[in-house]
């Protein structure tokens, strides 16, 4: 394999990174060797006095490491050798006989910063595709190829620990702000601006630039210990000590300041190398490989011939509510044109305010421009009758919740659709084979469960009934990973698969307050367990009317095992809403701020206001593993297509800590047989909610795990 090519111009030499059959370069140790070549070919020829770094790729500068390979690793010493490796390479980049510039267009992640910022010189290109940043967090591990050492020396210890603890990723314009590139072009010049560049640090006319950006805190050790106390203790606050990579890399920052530049290297390969053998490195890589994996998969399974996406250009919304709403928006910001159906003039504007605020928000925040914000709200256009609809080729509906307007609604916009458009529902809790009923042609109906508000969630649900046609899957499938979601395609039943597993949770949270738990302790011991919102307050963000309608769905359907708590009925009845009513397990102000629990709540509870200790371990056992034996059944009834949509579905949807991997990443951990064991227990003091699932029980006895234990997690 040849990564490299070069090409000499004027006594510049033009390296072009392009990876020959991968849609974007990656470093690995292959390319490495590529690198020393042209290194080596490079010192020998005297004629050239600079070099140029350039992508081949036309979205990538290099995307980072090749993941692949950190999963051959044997040992944290194996990866600390790697991480050495990557070192001597940069070294080479920063200390060769000739100066190297790198021309960035498009993203530069993770190892493809670390050679930029080995470079003489950095120039990117001006384009919404330049995206710089050190991702490595991200994957529980820190950047091992000097990205701790040089990134705070090029933009000072601040900015550098903000990339660093964040993996965000810095647009061109920001990344030219903070020093972290030397120059900003148009990418039609960026080769020859490159070239020239290369040839001027060759020539001396300009120089590398070595001053560190520093920020007036940070120029003297008391200063800087300052700054290094508060990123911790903010890390420790954000990360309730879950992530030790954040910990690590703050550790190998510091060390570059500490002692020599060597020490700073060294400490930085021996913690890259501790990092990658983290049960969290282990799970967060998982969930890259995961999300990778589903975003080829076209959520049709077992077709014969795979069915091919139509693309969607425009849609009609029916219902300019809440959802209605957020799904227009996130629609117009992917140039797809709306048209956007309600009852009553009054509706469609509020609707059409509500749009204005969600592209609004990204004008202000400089995402896009003056006039792309124009252009994406002239797309959205309102109505009150179905005129627009005609040619819609997916529609979906929005309305209340209720299966006899859905079937109302479905009938009059079918009259005036054209054949074969598809009908998609938003509905969060009746099943889609029911609001088919009304379809002229069922096998053209399919579930899109999008999450408030949409443009912030980044999970898409898409529920397809036996009669959901293949084409209709990979649509629906292909529209929302337009929509920048990520996508799982589930089975038809109640509740689904996301609110299938969150209403034991929840309902669980419940039981413990009708038992005389705290709403505190309830919410703080699933904080530390590792999501972001408790349980509690996660019922006040819902609505209390809405978890009751879902609840009861589920009751419904399942019986005992997922009957709701006597004190979410009680409570509701007594017309606490949650946040929106600005009355609910918490106090609220009148700007709808959440302050602290609203002790007059405990006298709704079944013990009144009699509060019992119950200890944060209960707590997170009886509430996490009814939400894995739930995750469980969805496999064994075939709910999901595979575990891997069981575990994005709850890290994305729910939250479900990331570092644990997912519920059934969960089971593995545990160990079935395990997990049977402290189910029983549970089940023995609580008859009828932790019966383990039946496929639990056989891969207790059978040993078997949802994954592979060795190589790739999927
Ligand atoms: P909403 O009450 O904010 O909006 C419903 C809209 O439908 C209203 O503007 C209403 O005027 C309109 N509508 C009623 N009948 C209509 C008709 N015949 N033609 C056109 N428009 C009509 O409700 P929301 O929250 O937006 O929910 C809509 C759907 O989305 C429901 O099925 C709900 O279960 C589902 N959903 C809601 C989620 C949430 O968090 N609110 C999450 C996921 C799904």
């Amino acid at each position: 394999m040849r990564a490299l090519s070069v090409a000499i111009d004027g006594g510049v030499a033009v390296v072009t990174f392009d990876l020959p059959g991968e849609p974007v370069n990656k470093f690995s140790p292959a390319v490495i060797a590529d690198f020393v070549a042209v290194f080596d070919q490079l010192e020998r020829d005297a004629s050239v006095t600079g070099a140029v770094l350039i992508s081949g790729k036309p979205d990538t500068f290099v995307a980072g490491a090749d993941i692949d390979q950190f999963l051959a690793f044997t040992s944290a010493a194996d990866a600390a050798r790697a991480s050495g490796d990557g070192h001597a390479l940069m070294r080479r980049l920063e200390q060769g006989r000739v100066p190297w510039v790198a021309a960035i267009n498009g993203a530069c992640l993770g190892g493809g910063l670390e050679a930029s910022l080995a470079c003489a010189y950095r120039i990117a290109g001006d384009s919404p595709k330049t995206v710089l940043a050190l991702p490595e967090v991200q994957l529980g591990l820190i950047p091992g190829a000097g990205g701790t050492q040089r990134l705070p020396r090029t933009v000072g210890l601040q900015v550098a620990l903000d990339m660093i603890l964040t993996g965000k990723n810095v647009r061109a314009k920001k990344a030219l702000q903070s020093g972290l590139v030397d120059e900003m072009v148009h990418p039609n010049i960026l080769r020859e601006t490159a070239i020239q560049r290369a040839r001027e640090l060759g020539a001396g006319t300009i120089a590398r630039k070595r001053d560190r950006k520093a920020g007036l805190l940070e120029n003297n050790p008391v200063g800087r210990s300052v700054v290094f106390r508060k990123a911790r203790e903010m890390t420790m606050k954000k990360s309730r000590g879950h992530y030790p990579a954040l910990l690590a890399a703050l550790d190998a920052v510091a060390a570059g300041y500490h002692g020599t530049a060597a020490e700073g290297f060294a400490t930085e390969a021996r913690l890259f190398g501790e990092m990658a053998f983290t049960a969290v490195s282990k799970q967060l890589i998982f969930l890259f490989y995961a999300t990778t994996s589903l975003k080829k998969d076209t959520g049709v399974s077992g077709a014969v011939a795979p069915a091919s996406p139509a693309t969607i250009g425009k849609i009609g919304v029916l219902g300019t509510g809440f959802m209605g709403a957020g799904i227009a928006a996130v629609s117009a910001t992917q140039g797809i044109s709306v048209r956007f159906k309600d009852t009553t003039h009054a509706q469609v504007a509020k609707g059409m305010g509500a749009v204005r605020d969600v592209l609004k928000d990204r004008l202000t925040k400089k995402q896009v421009t003056r006039q792309q914000y124009a252009d994406q709200l002239s797309l959205v256009s309102g109505t009150v009758d179905y005129t627009g609809f005609s040619n819609v080729p997916l529609l979906i509906e929005a309305v209340f919740e209720d299966l006899t307007v859905k079937h109302a609604v479905l009938r009059d916009v079918e009259a005036v659709l054209p054949p074969g458009a598809i009908v998609a529902t938003n509905t969060s809790t009746i099943p889609i084979h029911r609001v088919a009923e009304a379809s002229r042609d069922a096998s053209r109906v399919i579930g899109l469960h999008f999450f408030s508000p949409v443009h912030k969630m980044p999970l898409l649900e898409v529920i397809v009934t036996p009669r959901t046609a293949p084409d209709v899957i990979a649509t629906a499938v292909a529209f929302g990973r337009k929509l920048g979601k990520t996508v799982i395609v589930v089975n038809d039943a109640p509740g689904f698969y996301v609110n299938r597993i969150l209403v034991p949770y929840l309902n669980e949270a419940g039981t413990l307050l009708d038992e005389g738990a705290r709403i505190d302790a309830i919410d703080t011991a699933m904080l530390d367990y590792g999501f972001p919102v408790g349980p509690v307050t996660l019922l006040d963000e819902v609505g209390l009317d809405v978890a009751g309608k879902s609840g009861a769905t589920m009751a419904a359907a399942f019986g005992r095992r997922l009957s709701p708590s006597a004190t979410l009925s009680t409570v509701l009845s007594e017309g606490r809403l949650g946040r929106k009513g600005k009355k609910g397990f918490y106090l609220y102000d009148d700007t709808g701020k959440k302050g602290g629990v609203d002790e007059s709540v405990y006298a709704s509870t079944p013990t009144g206001s009699a509060r019992v200790d119950v200890s944060a371990a209960e707590i997170q056992e009886r509430l996490s593993l009814l939400m894995v034996n739930e995750a469980v059944r969805c496999v064994e009834e075939g709910i999901l297509r595979a575990p891997r949509d069981g575990d994005i579905g709850a890290v994305f949807g729910i939250g479900f800590p990331p570092f644990r991997g997912g519920p059934l990443r969960v089971v593995d951990t545990i160990g079935a047989a395990e997990l049977v064991r402290r189910l029983e227990a549970l089940d023995a003091r609580f008859p009828g909610r932790y019966e383990p699932a039946a496929l639990l029980r056989d891969m207790a006895t059978t040993g078997a795990t949802f994954y592979p234990q060795t190589g790739k997690p999927v």
